[in-house]
């Protein structure tokens, strides 16, 4: 596939400009392919039932065409016009956490192109909590195939530099809102069996899925496939540093040793002379999440040899960061 020109579309991200949403659900009507914002990070979309369309995306990105693609929509209505069927314990989940970063994956219908599914029989399907992803999703009329609009095996971009950086010369816009809110992907659960099973932990926790169903979820994060397993590297070689470890010693070696050195602390401390950046996290978990994937680009960016994060507590938000975190260092 030869270059095109990427346009960049700014957009309002509470109040989204007709124009520009019309612009954009052109070209994902006539096939081509639109990287938006979400809540969580920006997806690279195409019409979810346009087969051609949809491969694309995988050739864009690198992807194994087995790795299945998250339908995004605008209603629970549109949301079940996808799956065969469902337990009704599914409609307390879409109460409390639609629109928002849950994705639920169920038994597909027809209407489902196998591309979307990674050839498997089931369909994952969220409702972004965004006025652009949805103002785009209700224009097309159709669900948007996406996934993170990163390349396969780079961590997912929260800015539509992110995106241009990885997919420019690749697709045809990219809509531009300003960062987003989260910073985290949705969690994936699956409601074919029961207990529920959470396919990825992500931005809605355990606990708040447990506390809404009054019934333990079941975590299969540690069994991901190979792909996802691979996902979420930046260049930069990170290094996890367990909650409150100590770490001085082995940064002091590596500056002895001439390498670019950065952390990422949550709990403040003594860190040797020569560190290239220092960031300390003051807000918590919600704070870690939002900035994640902006400082490993920045890492990148800044040339860092070895990036050291610190991490958070395993519950909650913290369970998906140190989930990221871990993927990142190629663990
Ligand atoms: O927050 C998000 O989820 C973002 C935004 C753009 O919505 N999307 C996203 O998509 O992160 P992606 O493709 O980068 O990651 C989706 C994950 C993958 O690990 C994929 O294997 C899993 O969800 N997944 C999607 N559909 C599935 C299915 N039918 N069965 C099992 N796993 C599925
Ligand atoms: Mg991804």
């Amino acid at each position: 596939m030869g270059e095109i020109k990427t346009r960049i579309l700014q957009v309002d991200p509470e109040k989204p400009e007709e124009k520009v949403i019309d612009m954009a659900a052109a070209i994902i009507k006539k096939g081509g392919l639109v990287a938006f914002p979400t809540e969580t990070v920006y997806g690279l979309g195409a019409d979810g039932l346009n087969e051609e369309a949809v491969f694309k995306i995988f050739s864009v990105k690198g992807r194994s065409e087995k790795n299945p693609l998250i339908l995004h929509v605008s209603s629970w209505e549109q949301a079940s016009s996808f799956f065969l069927s469902f337990p009704s314990e599914v409609l307390m989940l879409v109460d409390r956490f639609w629109p928002g970063p849950l994705t639920i994956v169920g038994y597909k219908n027809h209407m489902v192109p196998d591309v979307v599914s990674g050839g498997t029989p089931k369909v994952g399907v969220r409702m972004p909590a965004h006025q652009v992803a949805l103002s785009l999703i209700k224009k097309c009329g159709k669900p948007l195939a996406a996934p993170s609009a990163n390349l396969s095996g780079r961590p997912s971009p929260t800015t539509a530099e992110h995106v241009k950086k990885d997919l420019e010369g690749k697709i045809e816009a990219i809509l531009d809102a300003g960062p987003t809110g989260i910073g985290i992907e949705s969690t994936v659960l699956d409601i074919t069996e029961r207990p529920f099973k959470v396919l990825r932990p992500g931005a809605v926790t355990l606990e708040q899925l447990a506390d809404t169903l009054g019934e333990e979820v079941y975590s299969a994060s540690g069994q991901d496939r190979r792909e996802d397993a691979v996902h979420y590297r930046p260049r930069v070689r990170i290094v996890d540093i367990p909650w409150g470890g100590d770490i001085g010693t082995k940064i002091m070696e590596d500056i002895e040793a001439g390498r670019r050195v950065g952390c990422v602390l949550i709990n403040d401390r003594e860190l040797p002379q020569g560190l290239a950046v220092k960031v300390l996290i003051t807000q918590g978990t919600s704070e870690y999440g939002v900035r994640l994937y902006e400082i490993m680009h920045k890492a990148d960016e800044l040339g860092l040899d070895i990036l050291y994060m610190e991490l958070p507590e395993e519950k909650g938000l913290g369970r998906t960061l140190a989930d990221r975190i871990r993927k990142a260092a190629g663990k």
